[in-house]
């Protein structure tokens, strides 16, 4: 989608690793005005360097409405509004029904839901009438993990965000979608995993129970989040899009 985004402004939240890295920089690569967050500076800066292109990084923790201030401010002094939101930021950690601590819980939902809520309700102001939002959810919004239920649960709320959202946006005609990855290789599920050969090891696991044989890679998630941000999804509206290989469709 060469230049598809000239001139467009693009803010991707969690945008220095994994998903939001790789598609920062297809929107940047197809000429749109990016802004990424993080939470570590040193990771904010190398994306910006990798990324290229007319970037803008912003430090902060979507989980913070004082941060999410902070990103729109810096939005607003370089431009008018915002044509595309990709609310990415998020993560989880494993802990099954018996060890899971307030602090567990209070993490993973101030991220995942707390964060993509008023990463958007405080962008409505700058949203162009017609832009488009993309959550990102995961599969796990509609198939269960072990030890993984707060973060399928915020999961869950993330794709009922945009169920919602299609109605309270509609006089604006702000396009809203879900995109939900399956087992896809970043840092982030790297970690989850345990790291090293025990990573490893799961991930060939996992791959064989996808139906496309093999886990996917971010810059297959960010085609599927640039085209839900543009025009040839015009008609695209509350959909939860699986970029999973088929995993649950089986
Ligand atoms: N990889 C998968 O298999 C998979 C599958 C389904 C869904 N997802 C979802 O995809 C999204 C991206 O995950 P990923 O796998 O690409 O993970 P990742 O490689 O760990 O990247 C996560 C990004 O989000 C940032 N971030 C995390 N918490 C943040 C916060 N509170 N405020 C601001 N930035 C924050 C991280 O930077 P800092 O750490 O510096 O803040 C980083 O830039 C998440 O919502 C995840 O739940 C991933």
């Amino acid at each position: 989608m060469t230049n598809g985004f000239n001139n467009k402004v693009v803010v991707v939240t969690g945008g220095t690793s994994g998903i939001g890295l790789a598609t920062a920089k297809a929107f940047a690569d197809a000429g749109a005005s990016v802004f990424v967050t993080g939470r570590r500076q040193e990771a904010l800066d190398a994306a910006v360097k990798a990324i290229g292109g007319r970037i803008t990084g912003v430090r902060g923790d979507m989980a913070n409405l004082a941060d999410i201030d902070r990103l729109y401010d810096a939005v607003q002094q370089q431009h008018a509004q915002i044509d595309v939101l990709f609310a990415n930021a998020g993560g989880g950690e494993f802990a099954p029904l018996g060890s899971i601590s307030e602090d567990h819980y209070q993490r993973t939902f101030d991220t995942n839901v707390k964060g993509v809520l008023f990463t958007v309700q405080k962008a409505l102001p700058l949203l162009r009438d017609g832009a488009s939002i993309i959550l990102t959810a995961s599969t796990t919004s509609i198939s269960g993990t072990p030890a993984l239920s707060v973060y399928s649960a915020t999961k869950a709320a993330v794709r009922n965000f945009a169920r919602n959202w299609i109605l309270d946006l509609k006089d604006r005609h702000i396009r809203v979608n879900a995109v939900s990855p399956g087992v896809t290789e970043t840092a982030g599920l790297n970690e989850l995993f345990g790291g090293g050969e025990q990573a490893e090891g799961t991930k060939d696991y996992l791959a064989g129970l996808i139906p496309a044989g093999r886990i996917g890679q971010p810059e297959e998630v960010a085609k599927a989040v640039l085209f839900l941000a543009s025009e040839e999804a015009s008609f695209v509206n509350g959909v939860e899009l699986f970029v999973d290989g088929g995993q649950v469709q089986i």
